[in-house]
């Protein structure tokens, strides 16, 4: 799907994300699969409105987050936790206690391997993802899933490629002080969502786009993978578009 401009993709997504949680049955509040990152922000007002106009209510739903830096405390200003409880839970209202986010501290390698599969038998716990908000890489990155990661895969310790982390240093003082590893959910736990909902907006998304939506699917462009949904909805303005045919 295609706006003419970011708020109406910000708008199309948030229609779309709503149509998903519709699906939602009745019992257990809705699941919600977060993004950090600029694309899904406008996606997030959005819904915010939606809450203020009675058309959509959080505050019995559950956010599962997409990823998590290494090696900083959950309470650092630019971990994805605080992110999320910063730009989605305090607008759109779900509860801080209903946001879960992979675990990137922890005293060994091994216990942060063991958060990952506990994190993912949360999510199907909670009863699966309903509909997984995401943005793109412009290297075709999808969560924190670099060219290379296995179709399948299940959350996981990653190293950030060197184009995501200059891509992340404007949150920090620096690129050194970027971290290095992650932890992400799969391309696999990705996959197990109800709906995607992908957002892009701008030239700089064109290339990635073009190869998620019409390339191979290959490890080389991680975004591919959406071609094997049967949900996966595509949202981006005309410059983010431009690469398809
Ligand atoms: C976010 C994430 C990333 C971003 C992607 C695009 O949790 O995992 O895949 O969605 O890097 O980032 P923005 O939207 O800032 O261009």
């Amino acid at each position: 799907l295609i706006g003419s401009s970011p708020e109406e993709v910000a708008k199309i997504a948030s229609d779309n994300v709503l149509a998903g949680l519709a699906h939602h049955s009745a019992g257990a509040g809705p699941v919600l699969g977060l993004a950090t990152g600029s694309s899904p922000l406008g996606l997030y007002r959005e819904l915010s409105r939606a809450v203020q106009e009675g058309r959509a209510d959080f505050s019995r739903a559950q956010g599962f987050a997409l990823d998590e830096y290494i090696g900083i405390p959950d309470t650092h200003e630019q971990s994805y936790r605080q992110t999320l409880l910063n730009e989605v839970c305090d607008v759109i209202g779900l509860p801080a206690d209903s946001l879960h986010v992979p675990q990137g501290m922890a005293a060994s390698v091994e216990a942060i391997e063991a958060a990952a599969r506990a994190y993912d038998a949360s999510i199907a716990q909670a009863g699966g993802i309903d509909v997984q908000i995401l943005g793109i890489g412009s290297n075709g990155h999808l969560g924190f899933n670099e060219p290379g990661s296995a179709l399948r895969s299940r959350t996981r310790i990653k190293r950030l490629a060197a184009n995501t982390r200059e891509d992340n240093a404007r949150f920090f003082d620096g690129i050194e002080h970027v971290p290095t590893h992650c932890v992400t959910q799969g391309l696999g736990t990705i996959l197990d969502a109800g709906r995607l909902v992908l957002v892009a907006v701008g030239s700089g998304k064109a290339d990635a786009i073009a190869a998620a939506v019409e390339g191979p699917i290959s490890a080389s462009c991680p975004a591919s993978v959406l071609q094997l949904h049967q949900d996966a909805v595509v949202v981006v303005d005309e410059a983010a578009a431009k690469g398809l045919k």
